[in-house]
């Protein structure tokens, strides 16, 4: 069972840390997909007349999962709140999904806990 089912059958909510793919973490590589970039994100932001950001908001809090992110842009921040008065289709939420990168890519990765017995991310989300 993923950890986001999991938690909702128990009532525990689960935040999304670094909801819009952290584009500034210190440790980003120049080959790391860049997720506010990514094609599919975008041609769905364009078909809804949002952000791209906007869009993968929506998804998580459509999963129920709540959402901290940062930015230090006026404009952004509040066009980040932005995400309540509209819906994505069942099909844009599959679109969505197929970005699990599972142990391919996060953009947190917590390695120097990954071998702690309660490291949560090998457990599928
Ligand atoms: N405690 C922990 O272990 C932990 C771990 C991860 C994250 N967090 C917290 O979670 C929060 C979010 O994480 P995060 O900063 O890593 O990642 P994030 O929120 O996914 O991404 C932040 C990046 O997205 C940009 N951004 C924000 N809104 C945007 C928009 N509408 N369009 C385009 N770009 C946009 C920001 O740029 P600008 O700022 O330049 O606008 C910044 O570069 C932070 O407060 C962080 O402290 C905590």
């Amino acid at each position: 069972m993923k950890l986001v089912e999991f938690c909702k059958e128990r009532g525990i909510t689960v935040t999304a840390y670094s909801p819009l793919g952290s584009g500034d973490r210190p440790w980003a590589k120049p080959t790391d997909p860049k997720l506010l970039e990514d094609p599919k994100i975008v041609a769905i932001a364009e078909k809804v007349n949002r952000t791209p950001a906007q869009v993968v908001l929506n998804w998580s809090i459509r999963r129920g999962v709540a959402v901290i992110p940062k930015s230090v842009t006026e404009s952004r921040i509040l066009s980040n709140f932005q995400i309540f008065d509209f819906s994505l289709t069942d099909d844009d939420m599959l679109v969505l999904q197929s970005f699990d990168g599972g142990d391919k890519f996060r953009s947190c990765v917590l390695e120097w806990v990954s071998d702690h017995p309660l490291y949560p991310f090998h457990i599928p989300f």
